[in-house]
């Protein structure tokens, strides 16, 4: 095989420098499967590894970044795949510690991948990626804990960013009044659009700051952690379901017990990275092809150029992206 197109990171000096390279086969971690890539995206964790935020990359040899990608089969060691099976990957240790998704091939090992579900393309995969399954996982957590429609608002915080704008779509269409919660006041009619019932500010959600303020959500789920955090659990009636799936303040939390002891709050934790077993991940996967397939992926996701990568990665930190970015990889438009 000629040699591709990749982008990678390096670490110098303790930082990481990212360039498009050409690379060959030979020049990828090892895998029994090789994958053609048709898209990838751009995650928290793609952008907190290109611009050096956290530990979030191997720091000892460059390395492909892109925790996601959906793409075909072109060579395969293991059985379980052929070429032309088309196929998704996310988290494991690719695009930190295995060469990932930013590159026309990758190569992974077989017990990574979920075949892609009927009813999906490659390129709804990757508007979905780690933060659809993210989404889903937690819809399915929620309601296995009792969760419904019937019990009341359902609050979402960080609603404009990709997790966020996820899950309110699939909780609206499942019936649930969503409470979208967003530091975005020029985005109240995109959070609309996608099903959110009511927009509320930050600011309107950290304003009462009691330790038992006057319950508004039966479950929440939040992306952003801290004082908001903090707020959701405050504001969850009896009985509530709080899922906690982010970080995007911060990883602290100063909260009271008030919230568990005197209205029986549960919480939820969410991790979609490597402690997701792939039986659970494919039936993740196959709910977000059918009953929980988001019905404004047109609206959330907007496809880039790889060539675009390295300055979609600035504008990530700086808050104004909202909902998925997608990359066109191999493919070059959004099938
Ligand atoms: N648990 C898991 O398995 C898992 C999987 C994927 C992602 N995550 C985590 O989930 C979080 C969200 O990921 P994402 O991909 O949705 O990120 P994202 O697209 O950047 O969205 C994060 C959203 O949080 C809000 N936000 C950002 N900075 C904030 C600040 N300083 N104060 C208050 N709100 C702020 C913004 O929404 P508004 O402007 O609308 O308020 C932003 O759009 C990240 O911490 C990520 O690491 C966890």
């Amino acid at each position: 095989m000629s040699k591709f197109k990749a982008y990678r990171v390096h670490t110098v000096g303790g930082k990481p420098v990212c360039r498009f390279e050409q690379l060959g086969l030979e020049d990828l971690d090892p895998g029994a499967v090789v994958i053609e890539v048709a898209y990838s995206a751009v995650n928290y964790k793609d952008a907190m590894a290109a611009r050096g935020v956290g530990k979030n990359v191997r720091t000892d040899r460059p390395c492909v970044t892109g925790i996601d990608l959906s793409g075909t089969v072109s060579a395969s060691e293991d059985p379980r795949f052929k070429p032309g099976d088309r196929v998704i990957v996310t988290n494991y240790k690719l695009g930190n510690e295995h060469d990932g998704g930013y590159a026309d091939y990758a190569r992974v090992l077989g017990d990574w991948i979920v075949p892609l579900p009927e009813g999906l393309s490659l390129y709804e995969a990757m508007c979905l990626g780690t933060s659809g399954l993210t989404a889903a996982l937690t819809v399915d957590r929620l309601e296995a804990a009792g969760c419904a429609p019937a019990k009341g608002a359902v609050a979402v915080t960080g609603a404009t960013g990709s997790v966020g704008s996820l899950a309110v779509d699939i909780l609206a269409r499942r019936g649930y009044s969503v409470s979208a919660i967003s530091g975005k006041k020029e985005q109240s009619r995109f959070l609309q659009a996608i099903g959110a019932q009511r927009v509320m500010s930050r600011d309107e959600l950290l304003a009462d700051r009691s330790a038992l303020a006057p319950p508004l959500f039966a479950a929440a789920l939040d992306n952003v952690g801290g004082t908001y955090l903090d707020r959701l659990l405050a504001r969850t009636l009896p009985g509530g379901k709080v899922a906690v799936a982010g970080m995007a303040v911060g990883t602290e939390l100063t909260t009271s017990v008030l919230p568990f002891v005197l209205r029986a709050v549960d919480v939820l934790g969410i991790n979609v990275s490597r402690q997701l077993q792939m039986p659970e991940r494919r039936r993740l996967w196959g709910r977000l092809a059918t009953d929980l397939k988001p019905g404004h992926l047109a609206e959330i996701a907007r496809p880039i150029p790889f060539e675009a990568l390295d300055a979609a990665m600035d504008r990530f930190f700086e808050v104004t992206t909202v909902g998925r970015v997608v990359v066109e990889v191999g493919a070059r438009a959004p099938k």
